[in-house]
């Protein structure tokens, strides 16, 4: 049987209901790394029904655990023995990028980790030197053979200042998980403020971690001898709430969201608000209407609390459509405009300069087949797609399902026609003329 590898999408119905958004990705893979620093069972609950939680659960249960997936109740355990495997293979790595997460309490509890190096991928080359020279400064030793990254530190990992170049969300979260057993304090300057690594810095608590600056760009940890497995909330997924956000102000709709602390999300409400649409905040979620046609709005990224790059493609698909010119500037990721190609095979008026996009909107777009490169980069051709006329195909959604649980079902219950289907019924191979 052929796999159902894309989404089948006709456009032009306004979405209108009610979402819940359950645990953020980029919270739960973390969160499910950090357990590993604690021998006994952990336990996650509102964890997302996607496959890089699998790819982490397989990662986890080849370094020595049991990890128990319950889909249905949204809810993971994971039993961590005593004795460890320190090895992270390519195979998976390569799969998932967030492995590298390992890497940190790897490090911290075994004095070891042999981590297969991830390379680039489809958004840009994503160095890991922050991470690298930090756990050196805390005395392991680094070293890079045959595809693997190193490090070593049988004698246990030391307290350390570390200023990052740059907020890294990855390099403070290894830093942090290297430096709560550490010996002496651990001091992170420059230090992400994601509400994941908040997420990440409570849950090290309840594991009975010292850490003091939670949610500012400082953070100081003092080293603990051991800590104890506990249970856990994932806290909810701003990046599939934007998301709604945008598909109700892309199709004209109206769209509650629940699950997520809303001021997480106050810029880029802002940001629709600009456009034309009407937010009503609630205690857990949101409600965006979306306006008639939305007015175009200029966007720049940055680490939290500026505006996040992974909102930035939705945005841009909003943009294709509104009345006006906006600039879209993109700090993070070099590569995370090549999507805009497949929009443009929508009918999207988008020019590229540097990381600078600038989208001039039309009235309409049109359907046809565009291939999904990344998660966000997916989500945005879909939301395209949910107002481009007649029928938009849009392939490769493993990447859309790496990120977005139930995303078709959820968007089905809110009005929107979608189905899956193969690329192979629709995408006709044409043989290349002689
Ligand atoms: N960087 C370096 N050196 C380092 C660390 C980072 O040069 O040592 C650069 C990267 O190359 C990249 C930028 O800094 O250009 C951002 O990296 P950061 O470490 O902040 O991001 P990350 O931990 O690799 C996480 C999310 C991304 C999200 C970014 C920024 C996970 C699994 N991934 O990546 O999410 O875009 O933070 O907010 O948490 C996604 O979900 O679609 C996604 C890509």
């Amino acid at each position: 049987m052929p796999a159902v590898d894309a989404f089948r999408i006709e456009g032009g119905h306004p979405l209108s209901g009610e979402v819940q958004v359950v645990g953020a990705k980029n919270s739960v893979l973390k969160l499910m790394a950090a357990a590993l620093l604690a021998e006994g069972r952990s336990e996650l609950t509102n964890v997302p029904r996607i496959s890089d939680v699998e790819i982490m659960a397989e990662l986890i249960i080849r370094l020595g655990c049991e990890v128990h997936l319950f889909p249905e109740e949204r809810r993971l355990t994971i039993d961590v023995p005593e004795v460890l495997q320190h090895r992270a293979d390519y195979d998976l790595v390569r799969q998932m990028r967030a492995s590298v997460s390992v890497l940190g309490p790897l490090t911290a509890r075994l004095g070891a980790a042999d981590i297969a190096l991830p390379g680039g991928d489809a958004i840009g080359s994503r160095g890991l030197d922050m991470h690298l020279t930090g756990l050196e400064r805390m005395g392991a030793k680094v070293t890079s053979q045959h595809g693997y990254l190193m490090t070593s530190a049988p004698e246990g990992l030391t307290g350390a200042s570390h200023w990052l170049d740059f907020p890294s969300v990855g390099a403070t979260e290894t830093l942090l998980m290297a430096g709560v057993t550490a010996s002496g304090t651990t001091v992170i300057d420059n230090a992400a403020r994601e509400p994941e690594i908040v997420d990440i810095c409570r849950m090290l608590v309840e594991m009975g971690a010292q850490i003091e600056g939670i949610g500012s760009s400082t953070l100081t940890i003092t080293g603990v001898d051991q800590l104890r497995p506990v249970s856990h909330r994932t806290v909810g997924d701003r990046i599939v709430a934007g998301t709604w956000a945008v598909a109700a102000a892309i199709t004209g709709g109206q769209v509650t969201v629940r699950g997520i602390e809303p001021t997480c999300l106050e810029l880029p409400l802002a940001k629709l608000a600009l456009t034309g649409a009407e937010i009503g905040w609630l205690p857990d979620g949101f409600q965006v209407t979306g306006p008639d046609r939305p007015q175009a709005v200029d966007i720049v990224t940055l680490p939290y609390p500026g505006f996040a790059t992974d909102l930035q493609p939705q945005f841009i698909a909003l943009n294709a459509l509104s009345d006006g010119v906006a600039m879209v500037t993109e700090n993070l990721y070099e590569s995370r405009f090549k999507f805009v190609n497949e929009l443009v095979r929508l009918g999207a008026d988008v020019r590229i300069e540097g990381h600078h996009a600038l989208i001039r909107g039309r009235e309409r777009l049109s359907g046809a087949p565009v291939e999904a490169a990344d998660i966000r980069a997916g989500a945005s051709l879909v939301l395209a797609g949910l107002v481009a006329n007649g029928e938009t195909i849009v392939t490769d959604i493993h990447h859309i399902d790496r990120g977005y649980d139930d995303f078709e079902q959820d968007l089905r219950a809110l009005g929107a026609v979608i189905e899956r289907v193969s690329s192979e019924e629709y995408l006709v191979e044409v043989p290349a003329p002689l």
